[in-house]
């Protein structure tokens, strides 16, 4: 009986510190918080019941820690506790019951309800009113010191004293960075477009960028950071919320939906509000956090370990369905990168029929030991294509197999390779037919040459065996095309004359098309201004290209690699020959009537495309930046501007403009 304990045991610790693994070192849960905090309760009661087994570096004694050696630690002044997780309304209700009996009955007290910000957790300094230091959380004693990347981020204020004068000379204030889906969509798309594999969710993204070994880098990313937490020997009031409030006096981003109220009936109705509302934020929440306001009733009630007895988090189910898996279909990308990909059997998940789930890659599938007829739940997170989160074991038929991944590319047989560096398997076979696709329909793309071309036609043109390389797509004849199907004389003219178009279209976006692995749009505007030809570039050294902005050395090697591989240099002598634009032409601003100012734009406009627009600001002079802040001069509304944005708009005092205002300043 014991020895079996002792199995359960030693197995419990086993399962978490494997999750652990997954979730800190591979950046890939693959069980949900919940179930995680079922494992880690059991085990929690296993040992207390049986103290004989207990063990130092059991998981139960240790929260998982975010310590990157690169960065120096620093020792948090109070250490940075984390929140105990409630699921239903039953646990808050508990929750509830804890604290009065804890206070008295008689006790009157009141709770904060914030929303759980789902990102990663930030302490920061500040000595006189400036920013002293910022750190993560690490394993709640001590974190990395990551002051100077912090000090990228917009919304972390470095110096509070021009905005008033009221505020401790030493305190630490909490909160959470995070990454906004949008920004986090546009990462992807970026990634993505680079020949990057994307990232997982806006969670990773933004624990990723705040930890960057260069803050240049982290200040691309564009995250934010709300303050929800104070602390200080001399905190100006006693209640949680009021401090809050300060906070956002002195000129800090403390959440917008923060509520006071004065039973749990109002924390359930906050929650169910939110439940819903959530969707409509712009950024992940993961569920909301319940404070005692009152400082001194939080002092009595403490903390138990981990977690302070005064606050609590009560976690909303992610949406999720549970469904078959088919079959894996192994995806070959532009660059050669292996995407899994999971068939699955047709369910309803919010409001969609999902068929279809990323696996990831090889490590991911390991680690959820997916085999082919296992029943699976799949969730849609921060991410646009769902994934499978775990298995359903108890539904697993003796006769299932682990399931091996492909060796061999799907499409052309070569065997597939994978650097140490790289959680992608590889196809190495540069005339494997899906990349060569791939790089067609890239370089053929709306942001690279905009060619009027999809898919089915670059798929017809080389398999009649017309284009191979994206230098082919000039030597096109009227006869070639015209002896595609459902060409006409018509559509065969439009065709070449996208294709003479596309001889205008600027370095940059050329420079783009032509498919650098990890050389996106921005990359390559900025390869294109500093080298202004293609064969500056070319020529360019490591070094040259290291001190260019945003080209760290993967990039600059992947850049030379390019230019040095033969088959490369042919064809971009035949676009040259072509016509194509490999220099850059400086084009002088048409007016400098917007100059110095700076321009959000917002919704969905009748004349111009919002690209249009931003052409529009810059030519003459301005800037379009994406969100709104104190410094933003004009907001350019268009319809469908939510309610939200306008509020924020109104705080600020910011003049808002319709299209047709900024067409006539122009004029
Ligand atoms: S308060 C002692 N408030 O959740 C309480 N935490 O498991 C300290 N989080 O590490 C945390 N939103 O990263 C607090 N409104 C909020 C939060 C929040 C998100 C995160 C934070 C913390 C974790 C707790």
């Amino acid at each position: 009986m014991k020895s079996e304990i002792k199995e359960k045991i030693e197995f419990l610790r086993a399962e978490l510190h494997r999750h652990n693994h997954n979730y800190y070192v591979l950046s890939t849960s693959v069980i949900s918080d919940y179930e995680y905090d079922m494992l880690l309760k059991e085990l929690a009661e296993l040992e207390t019941k049986y103290p004989e087994f207990d063990a130092p570096d059991s998981p139960t004694k240790r929260v998982g820690s975010d310590i990157n050696k690169e960065f120096s630690q620093v020792r948090h002044k109070y250490p940075m506790l984390s929140l105990g997780n409630t699921y239903n309304i039953g646990e808050l209700r508990d929750f509830d019951g804890r604290i009065r009996r804890f206070l008295g009955e008689n006790a009157d007290y009141q709770y904060v309800c914030e929303l759980k910000y789902d990102g990663t957790a930030i302490s920061l300094n500040y000595k006189n009113g400036k920013l002293a230091q910022a750190v993560t959380r690490g394993d709640g004693e001590q974190g990395d010191n990551v002051t100077d990347n912090a000090r990228t981020i917009r919304t972390i204020p470095q110096d509070i004293s021009a905005f008033s004068k009221d505020f401790p000379a030493e305190f630490e204030i909490r909160g959470e960075v995070l990454m906004p889906r949008k920004v986090f969509d546009n990462l992807n798309i970026e990634r993505t477009e680079a020949g990057e594999s994307p990232m997982a969710n806006p969670r990773n993204a933004a624990s990723g960028a705040l930890k960057l070994q260069n803050s240049a880098q982290t200040a691309k990313r564009k995250l934010d950071a709300f303050l929800y937490f104070m602390m200080s020997e001399n905190l100006p009031t006693n209640s949680h919320y009021d401090n809050l409030q300060r906070a956002k006096s002195w000129g800090f981003k403390t959440p917008d939906h923060t509520r006071r109220v004065n039973t749990i009936d109002e924390v359930f109705e906050f929650i169910n509000y939110w439940d819903t509302a959530r969707k409509d934020l712009e950024y992940d929440i993961d569920g909301i956090v319940i404070k005692v306001d009152d400082l001194t009733l939080q002092e009595r009630l403490g903390a138990t370990g981990k977690s302070p007895r005064w606050a609590i988090s009560y976690k909303f189910k992610a949406e999720e369905a549970c469904t078959k898996l088919l079959s894996v279909d192994f995806q070959v990308g532009r660059t050669g990168a292996i995407t899994p990909v999971a068939n699955l059997e047709p369910v309803q998940l919010a409001g969609t029929v999902v068929k279809r789930a990323s696996l990831h890659n090889a490590d991911v599938m390991r680690a959820l030991d997916v085999r082919i007829g296992d029943s699976v739940y799949v969730e849609k997170g921060g991410e646009i294509i769902p994934k499978i989160t775990r298995i359903e074991p108890s539904l697993r038929t003796a006769e299932s197999v682990e399931f091996q991944y492909a060796t061999h590319c799907p499409e052309c047989g070569t065997e597939l390779v994978r650097s140490d560096e790289e959680a992608n398997h590889y196809c190495p076979n540069p005339n494997c037919p899906p990349q060569i696709k791939g790089k067609i329909e890239h370089f053929v793309g709306r942001k690279a040459m905009d060619i009027n071309m999809g898919e089915a036609t670059v798929k017809a043109l080389f398999d009649a065996g017309y284009v191979k390389t994206i230098a082919d797509l000039y030597d096109l004849s009227r006869e070639q095309i015209l002896k595609l199907d459902g060409f006409k004389e018509k559509s065969a003219q439009n065709l070449l004359e996208s294709l003479g178009e596309s001889k205008l279209v600027p370095f940059e976006r050329v420079l783009f098309g032509i498919g650098i692995r990890f050389v996106g749009a921005t990359v390559a505007k900025n390869l294109a201004k500093a080298f202004k030809t293609i064969d500056n570039l070319a020529n360019a050294d490591l070094e040259t290209l290291t001190h260019i902005d945003e080209i760290g050395e993967r990039i600059a090697q992947s850049v030379i690699d390019f230019f040095k591989n033969e088959e490369n240099r042919i064809i971009i002598n035949r676009l040259k020959s072509a016509g194509l634009q490999f220099e850059i032409v400086e084009t002088e601003s048409a007016s400098d009537k917007l100059k110095g100012a700076s321009i959000v734009l917002s919704g969905t406009f009748a004349k111009h495309s919002r690209d249009e627009l931003k052409a529009i600001i810059e030519r003459n002079g301005g800037k379009n930046v994406s969100s709104v802040s104190k410094s933003t001069d004009y907001f350019l509304a268009g319809d469908k501007v939510g309610p939200s944005k306008f509020a924020k708009v109104n705080e600020f005092g910011i003049k808002i403009i319709s299209e047709d205002d900024l067409l006539e300043m122009v004029k």
